[in-house]
């Protein structure tokens, strides 16, 4: 939620802060978003150090050909020339973690301008279990990790009453998790399609690196980026036979928060996934 307030207003400012806690703020934002590191110095001022760690850029050595060409095309990329920018770095990735540092010199969405960290994956990437979101919310960025605020907390719920885990170290039971877009949307919007198209080579490059035997999508965002079409209340808990691996898209566990009788539904999703493992090992 969002709430304008003028500084020359004369009321207690930290009773104004009060009442917009009251109203459900959350955020320090507005509706449009700003790009703090473009400003100009402040008149006379320091510009504020930022409470928690700017994220790293770790421009490795062999992407700095690619970065160049990066500043050298205008901020108004648009979304196609960012995407073939996508794919020229990812063109070269041949690990994890070359991906990682691909994803993190990319500069074609402004989201990497806000975001405190990138968020890559967590568990183990011999899973055969891969699991995909959509992008990171405040906590994810914050702690540079998915599905680690309340929803994620559900989804490790739900999976380890399966008896599956990101904290595995067994293959067979263990899960990878990653998102389409792996910077926060600013105020945690969902991403538009030409956000999800731009970071789609990234997600195919990461789904190939990991080679999972199970693909599950949780949302809309999630199977638009990667079977090109939404509607989860149609596709969820059918199964959908990829080139090399059988794709489940279950709902989106924030969704779940907020509808809890969509548990039932989330859970026989599960037991599939669970038996198609069985019969796949
Ligand atoms: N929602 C997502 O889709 N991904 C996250 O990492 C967190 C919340």
């Amino acid at each position: 939620m969002e709430l304008a307030i003028s500084m020359e207003n004369d009321l207690n400012l930290k009773a104004i802060l009060q009442y917009q806690i009251d109203l459900g703020v959350d955020e320090a934002i507005t509706a449009n978003t700003f790009n703090r590191f473009k400003e100009t110095k402040l008149q006379g001022q320091k510009k504020p150090e930022r409470i928690l760690s700017p994220k790293p850029i770790q421009s490795k050595q062999r992407n700095n050909s690619l970065l160049r060409e990066q500043k050298s095309s205008s901020v108004d990329n648009t979304a196609n020339e960012a995407k073939l920018v996508a794919e020229k770095l990812v063109s070269e990735v041949q690990t994890l973690d070359d991906l990682k540092n691909s994803i993190e010199a990319f500069n074609g969405c402004d989201y990497r301008e806000t975001a405190i960290n990138l968020v890559f994956a967590d568990g183990n990437p011999k899973a055969k279990i891969m699991v995909i979101g959509e992008a990171p919310g405040q906590d994810e960025d914050k702690q540079g990790l998915p599905f680690v605020g309340r929803s994620g907390q559900l989804l490790d719920k739900i999976f380890s009453e399966a008896g599956l885990s990101r904290k595995s170290n067994d293959s067979s039971t263990a899960i990878y998790i990653t998102n389409a877009v792996n910077w926060r949307p600013p105020g945690n919007k969902t991403p538009p399609p030409e956000v999800i198209d731009m970071f789609r080579p990234f997600i195919q490059k990461h789904i190939e690196l990991v080679n999972p035997k199970i693909l599950v999508l949780t949302g809309n965002s999630s199977c638009n980026a990667i079977i090109n079409r939404g509607g989860i209340t149609g596709l969820r808990g059918k199964w959908i036979k990829g080139e090399r691996y059988f794709i489940m898209p279950i709902v989106h566990p924030a969704f779940l928060l907020r509808n809890p009788k969509v548990k039932r539904d989330t859970w026989n999703d599960i037991l599939k996934i669970k038996q198609k493992l069985r019969e796949l090992s």
